[in-house]
C-alpha cells in the first residue's frame, strides 16, 4: 500500500465529538488512511520506533495500526501533564530529541505521576480509536447490548459504547511489557502505578442517553457508556500525585510494604513511590531534571509557582514586555462584538540561573 510509508502513514487527526456518537450517527465519518500495513511495512516501522522492548516490538509487528493510536495519546498524555505541573518546578518537559514514545527525561523523573498518566494516554488512545472504527481488532463494546437500567429507569444499549475493556488489555500488555523485564521495587512500583492509570480512565466512563418518545419525553431512552474528557483522568492522577504513599520493598522481593508503619488502608487505588524526588532546582540530566533558570515566575504568589519557590531562592530577573490585549469591547447589533487593541507594558519576572558557588572562582 503505497500510502503507508512516510509521513502518508499518519491518519488525519480527528475527534468524534461525543455527542455524535448517538445511535443514528455511529459510523466512522473519514476513512482510514491506513488500516492495513503490510508485514514487511510493519516490521521497518517498528524496528525504527526508538526506545521499545522486545515484547513491545512484537507488539507493534502484530499490530501496527495500535502504534499510530498510541503516538497520538502520548502527544496528548504529554499536552495534560505539562498542564498539571505548569506552576511547579518539574513541568513535564520532554527533551526536543528525544524520540521515543515515552520521553526519555521524563521517565526518570516523577515516575508515580509519568507512569501512570502514560498508561492511562494508551488506553485513553486506543479505546478511542476503537470507537472511530480505525483499528482492525476491536470495535465498539459488543457487550453493551439489549436492555439495562439505571437510576432513570429502563434503557436500551445503542450507538458506540467506548470499548474500556480492549484499550485497557492492549494498554496492560504493552505498556507493561517494560516493566516485566526485571523484577526489582522500581519495576512493582511502575507496574502499580500503570495499573491505577488505566483504572483512573474507566472511573470516569459516564452513561450518555439519547431520549426519544412523544415530544421529547424521554420514556424511551437508548444508552451509551462513554470516556470522559481526558483532562478528569489528569485531575484526578494529579490529586493521587500529591497523596502517593512511600513504599519500600519486601524482604523476598515479592511486592512492597508501606514504609509508615502506622498506615491504615489500602494502597489499590493509590500512587505509590520508593525514592523521593529530588528538588528539581538545579540541572541534573541523570535525575531527569531541567533545573527552573529561566522559568518565568509569579511575584505575588505564595505557592510552586511563586519566584521564591520556583527559583529555589536564587532571585529573578525583570522585564518588561509590551502587551496587547482586546479592550473596550463593545456589542454590535447584530451579532457581533467589537473590541479594541490595547497595549500595556507588564513586567515578567524570570528564574536567575544557578550561580557558581564562590570557592570555584577563587583559583
Ligand atoms: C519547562 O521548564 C524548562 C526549564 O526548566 C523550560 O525550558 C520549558 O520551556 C518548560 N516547559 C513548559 C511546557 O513550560
Ligand atoms: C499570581 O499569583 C497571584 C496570587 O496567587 C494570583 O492572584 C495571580 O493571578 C497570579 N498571576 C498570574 C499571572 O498567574
Amino acid at each position: 500500500n503505497p500510502h503507508c510509508h512516510g509521513e502518508n502513514m499518519q491518519t488525519p487527526h480527528r475527534r468524534t465529538p461525543l455527542h455524535h456518537r448517538g445511535p443514528f450517527n455511529s459510523s466512522p465519518s473519514t476513512p482510514v488512511v491506513c488500516r492495513y500495513i503490510g508485514a514487511l511495512g510493519a516490521r521497518v516501522i517498528c524496528d525504527n520506533i526508538p526506545g521499545l522492548v522486545n515484547k513491545q516490538r512484537q507488539l507493534c509487528q502484530r499490530h501496527p495500526d495500535l502504534m499510530q493510536s498510541i503516538g497520538e495519546g502520548a502527544k496528548e498524555w504529554i499536552k495534560e501533564c505539562q498542564h498539571q505541573f505548569r506552576h511547579h518546578r518539574w513541568n513535564c518537559s520532554t527533551l526536543d530529541r528525544d524520540h521515543t514514545v515515552f520521553g526519555r527525561v521524563m521517565l526518570r523523573s516523577e515516575r508515580r505521576f509519568v507512569y501512570a498518566i502514560s498508561s492511562a494516554g494508551v488506553v485513553y488512545a486506543i479505546t478511542r480509536a476503537c470507537s472511530q472504527g480505525e483499528l482492525k481488532i476491536c470495535n465498539c463494546d459488543g457487550q453493551k447490548r439489549g436492555r439495562a437500567s439505571d437510576d432513570r429507569g429502563n434503557f436500551d444499549w445503542g450507538g458506540c459504547s467506548d470499548n474500556i475493556n480492549y484499550g485497557t488489555k492492549f494498554a496492560k500488555a504493552f505498556v507493561d511489557a517494560r516493566e516485566r523485564m526485571v523484577k526489582d521495587a522500581r519495576a512493582l512500583m511502575n507496574l502499580h502505578n500503570n495499573r491505577c492509570g488505566r483504572m483512573a480512565v474507566k472511573r470516569f466512563m459516564k452513561l450518555e442517553c439519547k431520549c426519544h418518545g412523544v415530544s421529547g419525553s424521554c420514556s424511551l431512552r437508548t444508552c451509551w457508556l462513554a470516556m470522559s474528557d481526558f483532562r478528569r483522568t489528569g485531575d484526578y492522577l494529579r490529586k493521587k500525585y500529591n497523596t502517593a504513599i512511600e513504599v519500600t520493598m519486601n524482604q523476598d522481593g515479592t511486592g512492597f510494604m508501606v514504609a509508615d508503619k502506622d498506615f491504615k488502608g489500602s494502597t489499590k487505588n493509590e500512587l505509590v513511590y520508593v525514592e523521593n524526588s529530588p528538588d528539581y532546582c538545579l540541572t541534573e540530566r541523570s535525575a531527569g531534571s531541567l533545573g527552573t533558570a529561566g522559568r518565568v515566575c509569579n511575584k505575588s504568589s505564595r505557592g510552586t509557582d511563586g519566584c521564591e519557590v520556583m527559583c529555589c531562592g536564587r532571585g529573578y530577573d525583570t522585564t518588561r514586555v509590551k502587551r496587547v490585549t482586546k479592550c473596550e469591547c463593545k456589542f454590535k447589533w447584530c451579532c457581533a462584538v467589537e473590541c479594541n487593541h490595547c497595549e500595556d507594558l507588564v513586567d515578567v519576572h524570570t528564574c536567575k540561573p544557578h550561580k557558581r558557588p564562590d570557592w570555584l572562582d577563587i583559583t
